[in-house]
């Protein structure tokens, strides 16, 4: 039997509807494969997996990442499940969750390849909000002016946590500054990222702090400007989730993020799938200290 992918919208999103006992089938397997490149975010409807068998469909899919020694709230019992939520039982630091509630690309802040894709299921669900938006950027650059393609291609971006957190802290204290600095590092990213493949695709999110060689308030500038363009509705899918259903994306061609919830109750698991391109380095110091320059 063939496994049919049913699209969402044009440029995001595909559903697949299998039974659990065939989600690590070579050919549900080969389906993800080629429809994350096409779709970028895919939604198995309340498929109900297990910690178990989350694990099984991220290791057949490439070699599983673990970030849960790498961010605040971690957990001992089940290391590379990664438990989002606002319970301090389940997670120890919640407020490094809330920087969720912003566009961000999982990883973007750590000097290793770009993880390749975020499988996520839903374990119990918030009252109110927690629908997650994905918004393509390979959509966001094929469809940019021919002319604008050719002023962004070459430029540079810094990303840090410490934009990542901003909105959620403002003015961080020394301590958790220091701690988050530990945790990340300064990453200089292309704003244009050909991938392996020869795609093209913009690399944007809240972590991005500035352009290299600009004064920060143009690079944040048009940074901004980019973010909008991304996110307008036709390269975005919002997933209104059902207990148990379980999502993966192309983290690499994906932007993502909450929309905001208050309540203790909502509980994701999360694992993620490690990339092999490397599109940025570490900065270069005196690069980052132009971007909080003035003019
Ligand atoms: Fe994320």
């Amino acid at each position: 039997m063939t496994i049919s992918v049913n699209a969402i919208k044009p440029h995001i999103g595909g559903i697949i509807d299998v039974s659990p006992d065939r989600l690590l089938d070579d050919e549900t397997i080969e389906a993800v494969r080629r429809e994350l490149e096409m779709r970028g975010v895919l939604v198995f409807p309340q498929i109900n997996v297990s910690d178990e068998l989350q694990l099984a469909f991220t290791d057949r899919l490439g070699d599983r990442v673990n970030f849960t020694r790498q961010v605040p709230g971690s957990d001992a019992e089940t290391p590379d499940v990664y438990k989002i939520t606002l319970d301090r039982r389940l997670n120890s630091e919640p407020d490094y969750v809330l920087g969720t509630f912003f566009w961000h690309i999982d990883g973007i802040t750590i000097d290793q390849p770009l993880p390749k894709a975020t499988v996520l299921s839903a374990r119990r669900l918030s009252d109110t909000g927690g629908a997650t938006e994905f918004a393509n950027l390979y959509a966001a650059w094929d469809h940019l002016p021919d002319d604008e393609k050719r002023e962004y291609e070459g430029l540079t971006v810094i990303h840090c946590v410490e934009a990542a957190v901003r909105p959620v802290h403002g003015h961080p204290s020394e301590e958790r500054r220091a701690r988050y600095k530990a945790m990340a590092a300064v990453m200089e990213q292309p704003l244009v990222w050909t991938h392996d493949d020869g795609r093209k695709s913009l690399l944007l999110g809240t972590h991005a702090d500035g352009i290299v060689g600009m004064p920060g308030a143009h690079g944040r500038a048009l940074l901004a400007r980019l973010q909008q363009w991304a996110a307008q509705p036709d390269f975005v899918y919002t997933h209104k989730w059902q207990e148990g259903d379980l999502v993966i994306w192309n983290n690499q061609g994906l932007m993502h993020r909450v929309v905001p919830y208050t309540d203790e109750g909502r509980v994701m698991h999360r694992t993620t799938i490690a990339g092999k391109e490397r599109p940025g380095v570490a900065a270069d110091p005196a690069k980052v200290d132009r971007i909080y320059q003035v003019a």
